[in-house]
């Protein structure tokens, strides 16, 4: 029988929790990522809990499941290396560039991203294209300068549309840009970063990840950049 969507993410997750066992030294710190993915990476980071000595987390809901967990959760700036940040991504190149945000917490992701050693990418093999930018681009902005930023990211090519209803960790909204198929990631991450009031935007390009878990029906396969 074929595996479903959630069997390939908990396999995958599993494949990350064996990494963090194996690859990483007891007592370490690990950064942990957000959505559905990450959630089973939580859940599998739980069974090996002993070995870890605290969590930083990408988001509230992170931080919540891990501390239901009895998982320690610290703040990032308690926290001077991470060896190793696990999240998922929407897209991944096999360059290991990402578009991530689909769950909105992008900026925290970056952030946690930027601090750690070594970032793996967990993902189902639905996430590896060639192209990035049929998954919307999600770009966080700080609520006044949402027209402002929209007419920016039309000049450079993309539709972009208010995420409806959504409110970001950190109080702003997220834009997410239709249409956009993204020859230069690197390129296009840095055009977007220099929009006067762009908070920061989904591309993963400038860091990307370093190691790809990716699950197939036939077993999870390890690429790297
Ligand atoms: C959240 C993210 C997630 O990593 C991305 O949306 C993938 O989520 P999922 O594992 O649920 O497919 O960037 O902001």
């Amino acid at each position: 029988m074929a595996m479903t969507q959630d069997e390939l993410k908990r396999a995958v997750a599993k494949a990350a929790a064996d990494h963090v066992a194996t690859q990483v030294p007891a007592g370490s710190i690990i950064g942990v990522g957000t959505g559905s993915t990450a959630n089973f990476f939580i859940d599998e980071l739980a069974k090996i809990k002993e070995r870890v000595a605290a969590t930083v987390a990408s988001s509230e809901a992170t931080r919540k499941r891990l501390e239901g967990h009895g998982i320690k959760v610290l703040d990032l700036n308690e926290v001077t290396a991470l060896p190793v940040y696990v999240d998922g991504a929407d897209e991944i190149t096999a360059g290991l560039a990402m578009i991530k945000g689909g769950g909105g917490a992008l900026t925290r992701e970056k952030i946690v991203a930027a601090v750690a050693a070594e970032f793996v990418c967990v993902c189902d093999q639905s996430k590896l294209v060639d192209t990035l930018g049929k998954f919307p681009l999600p770009v966080e902005t700080i609520p006044m300068a949402r027209a402002h930023v929209a007419r920016a990211l039309e000049k450079l090519g993309g539709q972009p549309k208010l995420r409806e209803g959504f409110v970001t960790d950190n109080g702003n909204v997220i834009l997410d840009v239709h249409g956009l198929a993204i020859a230069d990631p690197a390129g296009l991450e840095t055009a977007i970063n220099q929009i006067v009031g762009v908070v920061t935007n989904g591309l993963f390009a400038r860091r990307p990840a370093d190691l790809l878990l990716l699950a197939t029906p036939t077993g999870v396969r390890t690429l790297k950049a």
